[in-house]
């Protein structure tokens, strides 16, 4: 096992490795998340332990990690799974104590393997006299609250993918950076980009929150002056009816169903270098889904419609995206034990123009097979572009 451990970090195939199945001795520890990362340019392996209520990061040496690694594997979690852009390697402790060893093609694609890459760099948020995280409620006495660790960790890989598509857009070499939080709710994530921007980055950063709910605006702006926030602004309003001047950066997390959609349309009119969205509920699609072939089966059962009419919803997305001129991932962005909402499409800019026909070709094949009539997204193009 040390040693697929070692050639696969030395040949740089190692994606992570996932403890779990904890025998009786392990407490409430479930699962343990290892990865690789960097640290003022050192390698380390960066431990997530997720126990039942809280969850603990700690960084070893590559050498130390991979001893800790061997102790837990003997001692306490039964399972080991070494995850490869090549192939996936499972080790099993069984009660008698043999090990079974099973070795599968890789379960993570090469795209999976490279977005993750661009992840590791591993960025937190301070905690230490952090008012906005403080008032957000997300830490006490300088602690994470209980029962928000899984809010937190979300938090500081929001930062991370935002880190890893500065990199990717060559936006890391701009000193001034324009970004709009699309649907930014309470705002924690607007104010956690914003402090990795201009406090860690040391950008000049003018951020836009854009929100329904004006009790939730109030607040954030409440917290952004608080926190001596000059440039992060919250703004009472529809995303739809929202005009971009500038933006370089557009986000919209978990905006309801098309609010999604009018998000991207104006990230792509407002030409921004990258866009990061995780979709919502899906209902624009579902409820046109009328399908006349094998794939019906599929859509008989309410809960694998539902994921279908996700799935396609995204991939339609992700080719308009693509038709614009973005390149784009899809990826799980926070682990299915917090919600199910974990899809997260993130699109940068690489081209001037696509070949625009091309896209849409393939968006009206797929449109035809599951006879859906309108793609809300590929509406506003439509009308926007007639107006
Ligand atoms: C589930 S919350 C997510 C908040 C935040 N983005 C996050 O991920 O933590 C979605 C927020 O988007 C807002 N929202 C949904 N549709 C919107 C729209 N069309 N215009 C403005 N705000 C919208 C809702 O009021 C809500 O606060």
């Amino acid at each position: 096992m040390n040693n697929i451990i070692i050639s696969s970090i030395n040949n740089s195939s190692f994606f992570r490795l996932i403890l779990s199945s904890p025998d009786n001795k392990s407490g409430d520890l479930n699962k343990i998340t290892v990865r690789l990362i960097k640290i003022k340019d050192e390698p380390k392996l960066s431990f997530l332990y997720s126990h039942k209520t809280k969850d603990i990061t700690k960084n070893f040496l590559i050498e130390d990690g991979i001893a800790h690694i061997s102790e837990l594997f003997k001692n306490t979690l039964t399972m080991c799974v070494i995850f490869t852009s090549e192939n996936d390697f499972s080790f099993r402790r069984t009660k008698k104590g043999k090990i079974l060893y099973k070795i599968s093609k890789p379960a993570h694609s090469e795209e999976d393997f490279s977005t993750d890459h661009n992840l590791k760099k591993k960025r937190m948020i301070g905690i230490e006299n952090n008012i906005y995280l403080e008032r957000l409620g997300l830490i006490r006495n300088g602690k994470v609250i209980e029962g928000m660790s899984g809010k937190f960790r979300q938090i500081n890989r929001f930062v991370e993918t935002v880190d890893g598509l500065l990199d990717e857009s060559g936006l890391n070499t701009k000193n001034e950076i324009n970004v709009y939080d699309m649907g930014s709710g309470k705002g924690y994530l607007t104010f956690a980009v914003y402090d990795f921007l201009a406090n860690e980055l040391r950008k000049k950063v003018n951020i836009t929150g854009v929100e329904f709910r004006p009790d939730l605006v109030g607040l954030c702006n409440k917290i952004s002056e608080e926190c001596g926030f000059s440039g992060l602004k919250f703004t009472s309003g529809n995303i739809s009816d929202t005009v971009i001047e500038r933006a370089d950066i557009l986000i919209a997390l978990h905006a309801c169903d098309t609010a999604t959609d009018d998000a991207i349309y104006s990230g792509i009119k407002a030409d921004a270098g990258i866009i990061v969205v995780s979709p919502c509920c899906h209902k624009q699609i579902r409820k046109q889904l009328n399908i006349e072939n094998e794939l019906k089966e599929i859509t008989k059962h309410g809960i694998l419609e539902e994921r279908f009419a996700e799935m396609i919803t995204d991939t339609l997305r992700a080719l308009m995206l693509e038709a614009y001129g973005y390149k784009t991932h899809i990826f799980e962005f926070i682990s299915d034990e917090h919600t199910h909402k974990n899809i997260m499409i993130t699109a940068v800019k690489k081209k001037k123009t696509a070949d625009l026909s091309s896209y849409l070709e393939k968006i009206g094949s797929l449109k035809k097979l599951f006879g859906i009539k309108k793609f809300y997204l590929e509406d506003l193009f439509r009308h926007g572009d007639q107006s």
